[in-house]
């Protein structure tokens, strides 16, 4: 009912949700609504150079590349290649492809030829494996510009992050990753719980500072 009142998906965002379930990708990409916060929280923040880890079909990646406007950049990381060609093509069918850029590879692999580059990031948003949840964000830290926002998706893994069993290393990357938020001096942080299209779900909004 939102998504059809509010307007909220686009006959190009619909189709990029199509092109994932047509290649046989997981149906994991962010709802419509979620979508559309991070676009918005990329507009009103000011965002400019946006870093992005995981990538799958490219629908948050549309989104935040929207948010950030033409004169913004966005840089995503992938580690399937497979996932990566579908996005570039969501990307060129989008109009936004001048200013994106991905990178495939594992990203901790791939996170440490960032931090040679001179540009820094004012707008992250970690969406991959959970289990190196902890990892992305010190990386995030490292590669921020004061001020910068960092967005967390799936942070309640249905509850279980609660009280996570000794196996369940997804729920534990989370759990670990907000205790991290929680005590890093540098990190003012919201955890937000949703209940949506994704069933229980949520996402951790924090703010940088110097
Ligand atoms: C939840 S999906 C991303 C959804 C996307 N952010 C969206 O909302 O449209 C997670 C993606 O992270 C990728 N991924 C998993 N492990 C990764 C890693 N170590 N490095 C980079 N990407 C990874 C997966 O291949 C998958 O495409």
């Amino acid at each position: 009912m939102f998504n059809r009142v509010l307007h909220t998906e686009d006959s190009v965002l619909a189709a990029v949700r199509e092109s994932a379930i047509t290649a046989g990708m997981p149906a994991i990409e962010v709802s419509a609504q979620h979508g559309k916060l991070l676009s918005l929280l990329a507009t009103v923040s000011g965002a400019t150079r946006v870093l992005e880890i995981g990538t799958l079909a490219g629908y948050s990646t549309i989104n935040l590349a929207r948010g950030v406007g033409e004169s913004g950049r966005v840089s995503t990381l992938e580690y399937d290649p497979r996932h990566a060609e579908v996005a570039r093509a969501n990307f060129a069918a989008a109009g936004v492809v001048d200013r994106i850029e991905v990178i495939v590879g594992a990203a901790l692999d791939t996170l440490p030829t960032l931090a040679g580059r001179a540009e820094r990031y004012d707008f992250f948003f970690i969406d991959a494996d959970k289990e190196n949840n902890s990892a992305y964000l010190e990386w995030a830290l490292r590669l921020a510009t004061p001020g910068a926002l960092i967005v967390v998706d799936n942070i309640t893994r249905m509850g279980r992050v609660l009280d996570p069993a000794p196996d369940d290393l997804q729920a534990r990357g989370v759990r670990d990753m907000l205790e991290l938020m929680g005590a890093h001096p540098r990190l003012q942080t919201a955890a937000i719980q949703t209940v949506g299209t994704k069933g229980w779900d949520g996402f951790a909004v924090a703010v940088v500072g110097s």
